[in-house]
């Protein structure tokens, strides 16, 4: 549609899919979201992350209830948010498929926050969070997350998922 005109509007009600194509243009920054504790270690991808308040500093992470690290992140309560930076594509899609949470571990360096939560070395940025509160809407648990431990990693180029694809975006030009 070239710019200026009128939108074409999907009439209601909006399906499952075309919700998940209007979604595919919100571009989003690319998390890996881990825990440690008495259940386990365990990490997903999640680009459904974003600030909610910063007094307390707390952000939402939407998980999907059917995920295989679901248990281990409500049993521990505790998450990193590990936010990829670029070249962090395989990792992405290692933490995002259906691989066994020891071999997603493998790759990467990963050290152990003030949670105990694991913290990726080489990340844009990592939240240590406690989760404060959940509230389940459909498929997802949403996790409110104080944050209680920040890391820059130092790497100056971000990652962002748009249009069902990896972009990446570079960083502030040096002082
Ligand atoms: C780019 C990308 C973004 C994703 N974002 C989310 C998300 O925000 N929340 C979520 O629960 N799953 C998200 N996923 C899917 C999970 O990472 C994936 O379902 C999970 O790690 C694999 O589940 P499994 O361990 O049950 O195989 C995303 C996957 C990718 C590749």
């Amino acid at each position: 549609m070239p710019a200026g005109e009128t939108p074409a509007t999907i009439a209601p009600p909006v399906t499952r899919q075309q919700f998940r194509d209007a979604m595919a243009c919100l571009g989003a920054a690319v998390n890996i979201v881990t825990t440690d504790g008495p259940a386990g270690r365990h990490g997903f991808t999640a680009s459904a992350v974003c600030s909610v308040t910063d007094s307390p500093p707390t952000l939402l992470v939407c998980l999907n209830k059917s995920s295989s690290a679901a248990s281990a992140v409500h049993a521990n309560g505790v998450i990193c948010v590990n936010t990829l930076a670029a070249g962090h594509e395989e990792l992405s899609n290692l933490f995002g498929g259906r691989t066994p949470p020891e071999e997603r571990f493998a790759r990467g360096q990963w050290c152990a926050s003030a949670t105990g939560a694991p913290m990726l070395a080489g990340a844009v940025v990592a939240f240590d969070c406690k989760i404060v509160r959940t509230v389940e809407v459909g498929t997802h648990d949403v996790l409110f997350c104080e944050v209680v431990g920040l890391a820059e990693g130092g790497a100056r180029e971000g990652l962002i998922y748009f249009s069902r694809r990896y972009h990446t975006l570079p960083g502030a030009p040096e002082a």
